[in-house]
């Protein structure tokens, strides 16, 4: 496969918050998770130093918090100040002990030297509890809110930036989910309150990848968003525990677009293209395993709680995870030109890329490729073409026969001068070779993420996917370079 890449040629600068992440109260996320106060390893607010250090230096940018499903029934309040209520969380069906709450997210930021984006309650919640959230974050001392923000020992305001209206709200399972006319009506009235509080806060609306949807929240709102949120899960285990093979991991990789492009084009249709953008603020391979939650709950905790444990499980953690990490992330870099958030869901347990055990943390393959892009890749994506591009026929888990691109790449030119190429190899089974043509190249090497097989995995005391830093090796305008199979590679161009 021959691949031109121009360097002269720099078609935008992709924003950092493509590598952001989310962090929700569910499961051991928050509680058990980033927030231990027993573990040797926490602070003096509880958090765990092992793990927020994992967060500065994977450089996160933005961390989405506190849901998600849990969101819509979350009423801020009950989680500041001296008095906290415990409450009974109806989206997950656990008792939340309120001991995390805003100020203690504001303080895990600060430590981790990210972006605070806060998800509004739109389930139960209204225009005013959102707005007076965002008067106890950002104003200076005026009216109650910010005088209880004073009193709870925090006298400067956060400057939260970042606010989305709602989670997921036109879908069944979510607490307090809307019709679409009635969500454009919420989201007017709360971006109303919220930009009368602080108009220099940057608001999503909850979305999806269809033009009613979204339309009823652009006709009426266009103007008072910045971003439009959308998620997406490829292989759905939150009802059946049955993950999907590597090689029917590498059929949803066909098109990583679609969504991308469905609402790239509404934004374009309605000349909105150049003021809002796409936040892509839950994206995983995996959904996260937790059955019986929505509708008709189950009532033996067995059936409901208990299964929550097999998100722990790290052999599930493959190449698999981090092939498709790796080809979604060169998809937002390939249309970050309109994608300038995508938040991994999430960073800590469940399906995350760092898991918490009593004696440490394990970082599991999604933890590396984030290094890796973060680290390595340029921010001025450059313009490509590729011929004798290789295909690979694959089997999806519903039985299809899907053909997708072997090799997924995407070049950036990086601040130090030196053209950066990710370059991932989907082939199971076999290398793949790739020409790269620079004019002016004169040598490279190339950093690979790899295990022995698509199965390998991280766990405790278990380094099954390594990152290893190649050679520099002379060229002469061409770098010929042969592609491990199941493999994540960051190539590094120096032009003479
Ligand atoms: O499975 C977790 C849920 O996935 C998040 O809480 C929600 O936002 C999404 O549907």
């Amino acid at each position: 496969m021959k691949i031109r890449i121009n360097p002269e040629r720099q078609l935008f600068k992709r924003d950092k918050m493509i590598y952001g992440h989310f962090i929700e109260h569910f499961h051991r996320q928050i509680y058990g998770g980033v927030y231990d106060p027993e573990s040797p390893f926490a602070d003096e607010s509880g958090l765990r130093t092992d793990v927020l250090e994992a967060m500065r230096e994977l450089e996160v940018p933005v961390l989405r918090w506190p849901g998600g499903c849990f969101v819509s029934c979350y009423h801020w309040k009950d989680g500041v100040g001296p008095e906290r209520k415990p409450f009974f969380d109806k989206a997950w069906r656990v008792e939340d002990p309120n001991d995390f709450g805003t100020d203690e997210y504001i303080g895990m930021c600060r430590k981790i030297g990210c972006e605070p984006y806060i998800c509004t309650n739109a389930g139960t919640g209204t225009a005013e509890e959102m707005s007076d959230w965002a008067e106890y974050c950002n104003l200076e001392n005026e009216g109650q809110y910010a005088k209880w923000r004073i009193a709870n020992g925090h006298p400067e305001p956060y400057g939260v930036k970042y606010w989305s209206i709602g989670n997921e709200n036109y879908g069944f399972w979510e607490i307090g989910a809307k019709g679409t006319k009635e969500w454009g009506r919420l989201v007017e009235e709360s971006a109303k309150m919220l930009l009368r509080v602080d108009p220099e806060i940057q608001l999503s609306a909850a979305a999806l990848a269809d033009v009613d949807w979204n339309l009823e929240i652009l006709r009426n709102c266009g103007p008072l968003l910045k971003w439009i949120s959308i998620h997406s899960y490829w292989d759905q285990l939150n009802q059946v525990n049955r993950l999907a093979t590597y090689e029917e991991s590498m059929a949803y990789t066909e098109d990583l677009e679609r969504d991308i492009r469905k609402v790239r084009g509404l934004l374009c249709a309605l000349g909105l293209e150049k003021q809002v953008r796409i936040a892509f603020d839950e994206w995983n391979l995996r959904g996260w395993h937790h059955p019986n939650f929505a509708m008709i709950p189950a009532k033996d905790k067995r059936d409901y709680l208990i299964p929550r444990d097999k998100n722990d499980d790290n052999a599930s953690y493959t190449m698999a995870d981090a092939v498709f990490a790796a080809c979604f992330l060169n998809t937002c870099n390939r249309n970050g030109d309109i994608v300038g958030m995508a938040n991994f869901a999430p960073i800590v347990n469940t399906r995350g890329c760092i898991y918490t055990h009593r004696d440490g943390i394990v970082l599991r393959g999604t933890y590396h490729v984030f290094w890796m892009y973060v680290k390595l890749m340029g921010d001025r994506i450059l313009d490509q073409w590729c011929q004798e591009t290789e295909k690979m026929t694959v089997r999806s888990k519903d039985g299809k026969h899907c053909s997708v691109d072997a090799v997924d790449t995407v070049a950036a030119f990086r601040q130090d001068g030196m053209i950066t190429v990710a370059a991932v190899n989907k082939d199971g089974a076999s290398e793949r070779k790739i020409s790269l043509e620079i004019p002016g190249a004169a040598r490279y090497r190339v950093h690979t993420l790899n295990g022995e097989s698509t199965d390998s995995y991280n766990d405790v005391g278990l380094e099954g996917i390594t990152r290893k830093n190649g050679e520099w090796t002379a060229c002469a305008g061409t770098a010929e370079i042969a592609l491990e199979p199941h493999s994540v590679n960051i190539i590094e161009v120096e032009r003479a």
